[in-house]
C-alpha cells in the first residue's frame, strides 16, 4: 500500500454524537421514532459530542490517517425555511480542525439517515420538496468547509434506509410499500445528483462520491434462469445506486420490470432526469459486509426480513423478491449472530466488478464485524475481529493486486456506537466504550493490531488467494 493510501474507521453522526437537543439542534425522524416507541436511542450514544478530542487522538496513537464521520442535518439547517445554525456548524469546524490538526484526512458523509423531523413530516424522501432541501443543506455545509475536506459523499447506503424504511418497516417511517420505496429511492438518487451539480457550480476543491452498501451478486449455478435472477438481483441490490451515481443511467431493464408489475414511475420527469444523466461521481463508496447468493424466484409474495434480534437463525434475514429472485443461505459458510454470512472472496469479487464495470477509484468505506462483547476487562480480546478484518484486508490487497484502484479502508467502527434497531449491544468499534460506566474508552486487541498493519503499510496482514 503506498503513503496516501487512506486507514481510518468509520462513524456516523446519530450513533455517536449524543447531545441530541444541544446547541440547537433539532429533531431528526430517529429521534422522534425513537421517543415516540420508547425504544433504546442514540441520546447519548458514544458522546462524542463532548469526547471527540479524546477519539480523534485515539485514532490518531492507533496510526490511522483518516476518519470517516457524518454531518448531522438537524444540527445545521433549523426548519424548513432553511435556517442555518450557526452553532451546529462551528462544531463540525471544531472537529474538522482537530483531525487536521492530528493529521488525519476527514472524510465526510453528508447524509447518514437522520432526516430532519420537520422534512419528514412533510412527506420526507416520498416528497420531490426534500430534495431541493437536502441540495441547500449541501450547499451550505461544502462551501462552509470548503477547503479543509478532499473527500465529500452525499448519502450514506440509499438502498439500506430506502428499503428498511419504506418496505421492510424496520426504520422509520416503518412503511410496507413497493410504491413508496422506489419513489424514496428516485428522490434520494436525484438529491444526489442535485447536490453533485451544486459542488460543481460552486467550485468546491476536492472530490465528491456516494456510498454504497454494496452486496455483490452470486448465483448457485449458471444455468440461464439462474443468470437471469441473478440481473435481477444485482439492479435490485447494486446497480440501481451504482450505475446511477457512476454513469447517470438507471438501469432500463429494472425499470420496465418495474412497470410492467404495475409501479406508476409518472414522477420521474425528465428535467430531473437530465439532472441525474449529468452528473456523475468522482469516486465510489464501498460497505462491504456480505455478499446476496440467490436463485430463482419459486413462489410466495415480495419478503424482505432482515434480522434485529442478534439470535442466530431466528427472525432470519430474507429476501424474496416476487418474480424476481430469492435469497439463499450457503450452508458452507459462517455468519454471525444477526445471520450476516462471513464472505470476505464477496468484496474480492465485488472489487474486481466494481473496477471493470465502472473504472472509478474506490474506498472500502465500511467493513467490520457485529458481536457480542464483554468490555469490563482491561483489553477486549477480539480475535474474531482481527481475524475478520485480516481476511477482508487481504481481498482488498489481491483486488489491487488483480488491477482494482482502490484508495483507503474504513473499519466500521471507529469505536463503539448505537447499531440502529440492534442497540449499543451489537458491538462494531476497534475501541470498547463501555456504556454502562461513564463511557470510558478502552483500545481493543484489534486497535492494535489495525495499527501494525497501518504501520507495517499491509505487510504484516497474512496473505491467502482467494
Ligand atoms: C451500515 C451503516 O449499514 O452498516 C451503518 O452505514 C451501520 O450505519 C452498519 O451501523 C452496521 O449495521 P448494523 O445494522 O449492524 O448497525
Amino acid at each position: 500500500m503506498n503513503n496516501s493510501f487512506l486507514w481510518g474507521g468509520a462513524t456516523a453522526s446519530y450513533q455517536c454524537e449524543g447531545a441530541w437537543n444541544e446547541d440547537d439542534k433539532v429533531d431528526s425522524m430517529w429521534d422522534a421514532y425513537l421517543h415516540e416507541k420508547g425504544l433504546e436511542n442514540g441520546d447519548v450514544a458514544s458522546d462524542f459530542y463532548h469526547r471527540y478530542k479524546e477519539d480523534i487522538r485515539m485514532m490518531k496513537e492507533g496510526g490511522q490517517n483518516s476518519f470517516r464521520f457524518s454531518l448531522s442535518w438537524p444540527r445545521i439547517i433549523l426548519d424548513k425555511e432553511g435556517t442555518v445554525n450557526p452553532k451546529g456548524l462551528q462544531f463540525y469546524h471544531d472537529l474538522i480542525d482537530e483531525c487536521l490538526r492530528q493529521g488525519i484526512e476527514p472524510f465526510v458523509t453528508i447524509y447518514h439517515w437522520d432526516l430532519p423531523q420537520y422534512l419528514e413530516a412533510e412527506g420526507g424522501w416520498q416528497n420531490r420538496a426534500t430534495c431541493d432541501a437536502f441540495m441547500h443543506y449541501a450547499r451550505v455545509v461544502m462551501k462552509e468547509f470548503d477547503g479543509k475536506i478532499t473527500y465529500w459523499t452525499t448519502f450514506n447506503e440509499p438502498r439500506w434506509f430506502i428499503f428498511n424504511g419504506y418496505f421492510i418497516g424496520n426504520y422509520p417511517p416503518e412503511c410496507h410499500s413497493a410504491q413508496m420505496t422506489v419513489k424514496g429511492a428516485w428522490h434520494v438518487l436525484l438529491a444526489h445528483a442535485m447536490a453533485v451539480q451544486a459542488f460543481r457550480e460552486e467550485g468546491i476543491q476536492g472530490k465528491i462520491g456516494i456510498v454504497h452498501s454494496y452486496t455483490p451478486v452470486d448465483g448457485v449455478d449458471d444455468r440461464p434462469e439462474t443468470l437471469k435472477a441473478m440481473r435481477y438481483a444485482d439492479n435490485y441490490c447494486n446497480n440501481w445506486v451504482l450505475d446511477t451515481a457512476a454513469k447517470g443511467e438507471i438501469p432500463q431493464d429494472m425499470l420496465d420490470k418495474l412497470s410492467a408489475e404495475g409501479i406508476d414511475l409518472s414522477f420521474m420527469n425528465e428535467a430531473d432526469l437530465q439532472i441525474i444523466r449529468n452528473n456523475h461521481v468522482d469516486f465510489l463508496g464501498l460497505n462491504y459486509y456480505s455478499r446476496t447468493l440467490v436463485k430463482p424466484y419459486t413462489e410466495g409474495e415480495t419478503t424482505l426480513i432482515v434480522n434485529n434480534t442478534g439470535k442466530k437463525g431466528k427472525g432470519t434475514s430474507k429476501t424474496i423478491v416476487k418474480n424476481w429472485f430469492e435469497q439463499v443461505q450457503d450452508p458452507d459458510s459462517e455468519y454471525t449472530e444477526w445471520d450476516t454470512e462471513i464472505y470476505p472472496k464477496g468484496l474480492y469479487d465485488g472489487l474486481i466488478r466494481a473496477w471493470e464495470r465502472y473504472h472509478l477509484p474506490i474506498f472500502i468505506t465500511e467493513n467490520g464485524i457485529g458481536c457480542y462483547e464483554d468490555v469490563s476487562v482491561d483489553c477486549v480480546q477480539d480475535d474474531w475481529r482481527i481475524s475478520y478484518m485480516n481476511d477482508h484486508i487481504n481481498a482488498i490487497m489481491n483486488a489491487m493486486d488483480d488491477g482494482g484502484d482502490v484508495r483507503g479502508y474504513f473499519a466500521w467502527s471507529s469505536f463503539d456506537l448505537y447499531s440502529w434497531k440492534n442497540g449499543c449491544e451489537k458491538r462494531y468499534g476497534l475501541v470498547a466504550v463501555d456504556f454502562e460506566n461513564g463511557l470510558c474508552r478502552r483500545p481493543k486487541k484489534s486497535y492494535y493490531w489495525f495499527k501494525d498493519v497501518i504501520e507495517s503499510k499491509g505487510e504484516r496482514v497474512e496473505r491467502r488467494k482467494l
